[in-house]
């Protein structure tokens, strides 16, 4: 071959089949193998840091209220505790675990928009006060608590290109603001603030941008309210297998938008995805190997109904690689990554062209900590993954790739 084909075909290879490994650090995940039985999740708290702390310089002077939905385990609560987060929470569940590990209720928002009366009583008796609504049967529910209880009222803004649309769900019109203020005034409830959540995963800040445009006209129009909260909700992005804008960028315009709020609302923010996510991997493990027509399956420890049930549920498809150093010119074969359960849908990675694999060897898949072991299941009774919990999995000199 010669050198310039050589030269295109090394180039074609790292493009076609980037070192999805290349942030980390190699020994380091050798010896996490060698101590401990796949499959397990790795939870970095050096990451949980450098992700809460990109995003509050990109958000300056926003308080950060981390959505425990995403990942709620302790460890990750404690270390954003530690670094001054405020919590964003949905259920008595999540209030019960934030109480256990010393979090007060003025550090929380309740912003779950439909709630049960008992959820509203164990919340005010940890002492979080504000909550969210978007309707006014929601709003009747806090009449017995007037006097007791800060309301923000979330607001829809559809979006078409979030991964995940939550304000299909949730959020009421622009034009029904008025109404619902009208009656928590005229039952002395006090509505302190607006929220809304453009959606999870957002690939373009210009939804938030309108949606912080929008909000503020109707601050300035509802002028009867003394607002003292604009809540700009999740949706910051990070990378599975497409690049997202990195933070500062995704979040300039919307910084710059901000800057037309009244004097003196304060701003917060409800992050879940941007913080979990690269904080956690998996290592999972291949258990059988099978030719089928073309292609080579390959039966992993775990599976959708396991560490990666996002890709149902959050509909994420993450980056995975072997563990093994493997030659990017070497061949790379039409494979199927499937999971270990009896179910046909229990598939990974359909379409993915790997080295040729040995029973027992490890695989690690990326960004795996936002709604992933959140929303994985038993079925057929596997256990779900452990999470083994480490300061720095990261190669510093390749951190900030
Ligand atoms: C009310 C609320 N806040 C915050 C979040 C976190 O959003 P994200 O993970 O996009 O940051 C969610 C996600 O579902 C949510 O429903």
């Amino acid at each position: 071959m010669d050198q310039q084909t050589q030269q295109f075909v090394e180039t074609f290879a790292e493009q076609s089949h980037p070192d999805v490994l290349e942030q980390f650090d190699r020994a380091s995940l050798e010896e996490l193998v060698a101590k401990h039985e796949t499959p397990f999740m790795v939870l970095d708290l050096e990451e949980v840091d450098y992700q809460y702390k990109s995003l509050q310089a990109a958000l300056p002077g926003v308080k950060l209220f981390y959505a425990l939905k995403s990942l709620s385990h302790p460890e990750l609560i404690k270390r954003l505790k530690s670094l001054g987060s405020y919590f964003d929470l949905a259920t008595i569940g999540e209030v019960e675990l934030v109480e256990s590990l010393g979090i007060k209720g003025d550090q929380c928002i309740h912003t779950h928009p439909i709630k049960k009366d008992k959820e509203i009583k164990r919340a005010l008796e940890f002492g979080c006060n504000r909550f969210v609504v978007d309707n006014l049967e929601e709003l009747k529910k806090f009449i017995p608590y007037a006097g007791q209880v800060e309301l923000i009222i979330r607001v829809s803004f559809r979006s078409q290109q979030a991964v995940v649309d939550l304000s299909r769900k949730f959020g009421c019109a622009l034009e029904e603001l008025p109404v619902i203020v009208e009656l928590a005034q005229q039952n002395g409830i006090e509505v302190v603030g607006l929220s809304f959540h453009v959606g999870s995963q957002s690939l373009s800040p210009m939804m938030q941008v309108n949606a912080v445009r929008s909000s503020i006209a109707a601050m300035k129009v509802m002028n009867s309210v003394k607002w003292k909260f604009l809540d700009i909700g999740g949706s910051f992005p990070v990378s599975y297998q497409e690049d997202v804008l990195p933070i500062a960028d995704f979040c300039a315009p919307v910084v710059e938008a901000l800057a037309d709020l009244p004097e003196g609302v304060e701003v917060f923010a409800e992050p879940g995805r941007f913080i979990s996510a690269p904080s956690m991997i998996e290592v999972i493990s291949v258990v059988g190997k099978a030719k089928r027509g073309a292609r080579t399956w390959y039966y992993m420890d775990d599976g959708v109904y396991g560490g990666f049930s996002g890709q149902m549920f959050d509909h994420a498809s993450y980056p995975i690689a072997p563990l093994k150093p493997f030659d990017a010119t070497g061949e790379f074969l039409p494979s199927v990554l499937a999971g270990p359960t009896c179910d046909s849908i229990d598939v990974i990675a359909e379409d993915i062209e790997l080295p040729e694999l040995e029973i027992g060897d490890i695989l690690i898949g990326k960004q795996m900590g936002a709604y992933t072991i959140a929303s994985a299941t038993e079925f057929n009774y596997y256990p779900k993954p452990k999470i083994v919990v480490v300061e720095d999995i990261f190669d510093p000199e390749t951190e900030a790739l």
